[in-house]
This record gives structure tokens, sequence and C-alpha cells, in this order.
């Protein structure tokens, strides 16, 4: 077998919408409260995408700044991997969208549907692309503009979903010299496939007016059960991904952003100083798939990552999904 080939990111972006929606919003909509909202989830606002603008817009403008970040044009790119789970169409996918628009000539285009876990998804079939010698830039994206498909009559969840999009490209390290991908995993139970799900929409139910006036276009989420999940496998991703190396390396973890509660329970019982964490949920709520990269991407900026430590990626989402990455900065 040919050996692997190292792969790094060699440049990050994100963008999020301009309309900023604060809690009070939902006040005026269903039975709830700022307060109730902050104490529960850690939200404060989140953004809202313009009606004129769909899944491809937001992954437009976050591709530009990655690949700007990168030194990358986009024709030198031969591969773009998508992860929605609100695309601008069910047919074709969202990625060829960005690919024409971003005018990669050369690119291979796709989308994948793992929910929140469609950032890490796109960056787990990037990477093996080229650690197979079958790619050499990748671009991959986590984009959504789930105000589309949320119930806004449903108090337990229209309060904690925005919309965003990051993304980051893919070269092989000795091109990029940066964040060498270490190690990744992708895992799935589709037994909970009802915990968070839009039941009507698809081949299982074509839209009808029925479907329509039970409101089953819309997202339906069993908020409980995602929450037992989610403090669970945010904690045995870190694990896993940890293992082997000391806590002094390991400079920051980007979580995605489900609920601030969340995120605080499954760190704690890691030991993982806060500080260590990346959190910008009372920003922008929760965007699914655009979470991790647009948190990994605020902590680039911000310079928030020292080179040569360790960067965990986590998530997990409807499927059920869940996956984890390591970086060396
Ligand atoms: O990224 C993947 C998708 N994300 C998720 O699935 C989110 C994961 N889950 C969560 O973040 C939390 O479970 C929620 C924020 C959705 C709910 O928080 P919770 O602390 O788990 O609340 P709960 O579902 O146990 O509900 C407690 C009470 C209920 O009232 P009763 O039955 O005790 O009278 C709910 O009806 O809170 C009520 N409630 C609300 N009250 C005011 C639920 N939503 C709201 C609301 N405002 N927006």
């Amino acid at each position: 077998m040919a050996s692997r080939i190292a792969v790094g990111i060699a440049g990050t972006g994100s963008y999020v919408p301009e309309r900023v929606v604060k809690n009070a919003f939902f006040e005026r909509l269903v039975d709830t409260s700022d307060e109730w909202i902050v104490q529960r989830t850690g939200i404060e606002e989140r953004r809202f995408a313009a009606d004129d603008q769909a899944t491809s817009d937001l992954a437009l403008e976050a591709s530009k700044r990655a690949l700007e970040a990168a030194g990358v044009k986009p024709e030198e790119l031969d591969l773009i991997v998508l992860g929605t789970l609100t695309p601008d169409y069910l047919l074709p996918s969202t990625a060829c969208l960005v690919q024409d628009r971003l005018g990669a000539t050369h690119a291979g285009a796709f989308d994948v549907n793992a929910a929140c876990t469609g950032f890490l998804t796109a960056l787990h079939t990037g990477e093996a692309f080229i650690a197979a010698g079958r790619a050499r830039r990748v671009l991959v994206i986590g984009a959504e503009k789930l105000t589309s498909f949320v119930d806004f009559t449903d108090r337990s969840s229209c309060v904690i979903f925005g919309d965003a999009a990051g993304a980051a490209v893919l070269t092989p390290l000795d091109e990029c010299g940066q964040g060498e991908i270490l190690r990744t995993t992708l895992g799935a139970d589709g037994k909970g496939y009802d915990f968070i799900h839009m039941p009507g929409g698809g081949s299982r139910k074509p839209p009808t007016q029925e479907t329509l006036e039970k409101r089953e276009h819309f997202i339906r989420m069993r908020g409980r059960d995602v929450f037992r999940f989610a403090v669970t496998y945010m904690g045995e991703m870190v694990r896993e991904m940890t293992e082997g190396y000391s806590p002094d390396e390991i400079a920051l973890v980007v979580p995605h952003q489900v609920n601030k509660r969340i995120i605080e329970a499954a760190l704690e019982r890691l030991d993982i100083p806060p500080e260590k964490v990346v959190v910008n949920i009372e920003k922008y709520g929760n965007s699914s798939a655009a979470t991790v990269p647009l948190a990994l991407d605020e902590a680039v900026r911000a310079g928030r990552i020292e080179k040569g430590k360790l960067v965990v990626l986590v998530a997990f989402g409807a499927g059920l999904t869940w996956g984890g990455t390591l970086i060396r900065w």
C-alpha cells in the first residue's frame, strides 16, 4: 500500500448573516423568555439569513475567505465537500452551486448530510482524498440556513437555531506547513433517527397538503434525549482524540455549539479548563454543521492557537452521528 500523505489545514474562513436576532424576538412568537433561553441554553442572540439568501450564499462567502487565507485559487481546487442539512435544493447538491459561483472549474463537488457532524464528515472525507493521493486541494464547508426549516410555533426548538457558514482549505502538509490532521473518527447510530428529524418532504412522506398542515416539513427535536446523548459523546470524542497526549499540549477544544450547559457538563467531567474551550453560542446560537468551522475560524483569527499545539474538534447530531478530529496546529 502506498504511504499516507500527511494533510494540513491551509486556511479557514467563516460568514454570518448581518441580521442579529435577540431572544426578545421569540417572546412575541411563543411562550418563552430571555431569562429561560439564556439560563437553559446560553444563547443571547443568533443570526438570521435574509429572505433572498440561501445556504449556498452563506457557504460562498465563507469559502472565499478560507481560500484567501490559504492563498489557494478556486481553479486550483480538486474537490469541494459541503456538509449541510439545509441544502438550497434537494437536487442538485449545494456544493455544485458553490463550485460554479467560485469558478472552481477543475473541482468535483458533492454534499454530505451528517447534520451537526456535517463539517467534520466533510473534513474527514477531504483528508482521506488527499491522504490517498486522489486530490491535492480540497475545500470543505459546513453551512446552514436553518431558519428555513425551523418551526416558529415550537418553543423548545425555535429558540436555539441560527444561520451561518464556515470553511477550510486542505492541502498536503508539505505544501501548507500547518494544521496537520493527526486523528479522525466518525460514528453513527440510526436507531436514534427520530431524536432530531424532519418527518415530511422526503421519499417516505412526500410533501402533501397534509404534511404541510401537520408541519412535518419542519425540524422536530427530542431535546432532552439529545441532551443526554450529546453530553456522553462529546466527552467520549475528546477523550478518544487526546488519548496518549499530555493535557499541556492541548491548546483548544472546539465543540459543536449545541447548548452551553451541554458543553460545560461534558468538559467538566474531563477536567478541561474553560479557557481552553471555544464557546460562541451566546452570539450565534446553534448553526448545526456551521458551528465548528465558525468557532475554529474565530479562534484562528483571534490568535488563540499557538503553532505546534493540539486542537480538538468534536461534533454530534441528527442521525445520530458523531465525530472527532485532532489537529497539530
Ligand atoms: O445540535 C443538535 C440539535 N440540538 C438539540 O437537539 C438541542 C439539545 N437539547 C437542548 O439544548 C435542550 O434540551 C433544550 C434547550 C432543547 C431544552 O432544555 P432542557 O433544559 O432540556 O428543557 P426540557 O426539555 O427538559 O424542558 C423543561 C421545561 C418544559 O416545561 P415543563 O414540561 O417542565 O412544564 C418545557 O416545556 O421547559 C419548557 N420549555 C420552555 N420554556 C420556556 C422548553 N422550551 C422552552 C422555552 N421557553 N423556549
